[in-house]
């Protein structure tokens, strides 16, 4: 029988984003930009230029912007045709045809696992990608999109595929890490997965191959979240469920193409919106006289 196609996605939002206060004490995470165009915006053209076509976004209260910018704006177009600036009318009016986009309110912040299961009715009996915000991933100029890449790799096995990359030994702790059923690949291909923790100890990693913000899950996912107990933090973990599927042999992983970002912390964010700054056509030759100015004189 052949696997499903992945025709949907879940992008969970409704973290407080405590990490970037201030900013986002009425701004969602979600919206910072990098350079001018919001975080979620790249998250949701990773999902669209992979081949999705809905997408639900798990959100809470203070989240009203995002709603905001995925819809047209007539207003504001009507103001730029006015002036004179139809192409960024055009840009504004296109992020509201980027795709389905849908939305719940995940009501008590319980953890990743429990915003997952608040997708339930929205996901329905199919298998879907999950793309967590904080991850920003640019793929090269050769390269597809990473969440592509996990939905080939589940297209061949059938089973659920997490997006793996090698990461700092002292940096485990962050993130959940994997166990190979056999050898691990590092060339893209999927492997199966016998277990997983969630933000060991480094001492208690399994390997330095961590769950990266990226996901393609079959799903009978949410009758285990509905009986996965909290767990680290005390919050319901999506890897606590996952790894249910991988002691059954029905999870595997994929190291995903592209350079990521943690835009989760202050410093991976700073990374991103200076690289994007340089890789673009307006402002890049400028930035990038800046920074070799700013080297000299330091
Ligand atoms: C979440 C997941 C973790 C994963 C990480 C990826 O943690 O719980 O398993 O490795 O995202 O970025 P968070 O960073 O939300 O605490």
């Amino acid at each position: 029988m052949q696997n499903k196609r992945v025709r949907k996605a879940v992008i969970p939002a409704a973290g407080l984003g405590t990490r970037f206060l201030p900013a986002t004490k009425s701004l969602p995470k979600e919206m910072l930009p990098i350079v001018d165009v919001p975080n979620i915006q790249h998250i949701v053209k990773e999902a669209v230029d992979s081949g999705i076509e809905s997408i639900l976004i798990i959100t809470s209260g203070t989240k009203g912007a995002i709603e905001h910018h995925f819809d047209y704006d007539f207003e504001l177009e009507t103001r730029l045709r006015q002036s004179g600036k139809d192409e960024l009318a055009d840009q504004v009016h296109a992020i509201g045809d980027m795709a389905d986009i849908f939305y719940v309110r995940q009501k008590n912040p319980k953890g990743l696992g429990h915003a997952i299961l608040c997708a339930k009715d929205f996901v329905g009996d199919e298998p879907f990608a999950i793309l967590l915000g904080d991850d920003l991933v640019v793929p090269g100029p050769e390269e597809g999109p990473a969440i592509g890449h996990l939905i080939d790799c589940y297209e061949r096995l059938g089973k659920t595929v997490v997006g793996v990359k090698k990461v700092d030994h002292a940096a485990i702790s962050k993130y959940a890490s994997v166990k190979p059923a056999g050898e691990a690949c590092d060339d893209g291909s999927p492997f199966l997965l016998s277990d997983m923790v969630e933000k060991p100890r480094p001492e208690e990693a399994f390997t330095d191959y961590a769950i990266l913000g990226r996901y393609v899950v079959t799903p009978d996912i949410f009758e285990i979240l509905a009986h996965t107990a909290p767990g680290r933090n005390g919050e319901i973990q999506l890897t606590d469920a996952l790894r249910q599927q991988a002691l059954k042999g029905q999870a595997a992983a994929a190291v995903f193409p592209g350079t990521r970002y943690d835009i989760g912390d202050k410093f991976g964010y700073v990374k991103a919106v200076i690289d994007f700054a340089l890789f673009r056509e307006d402002i890049g030759p400028q930035v990038r006289e800046y920074l070799e100015q700013l080297v000299k004189e330091k």
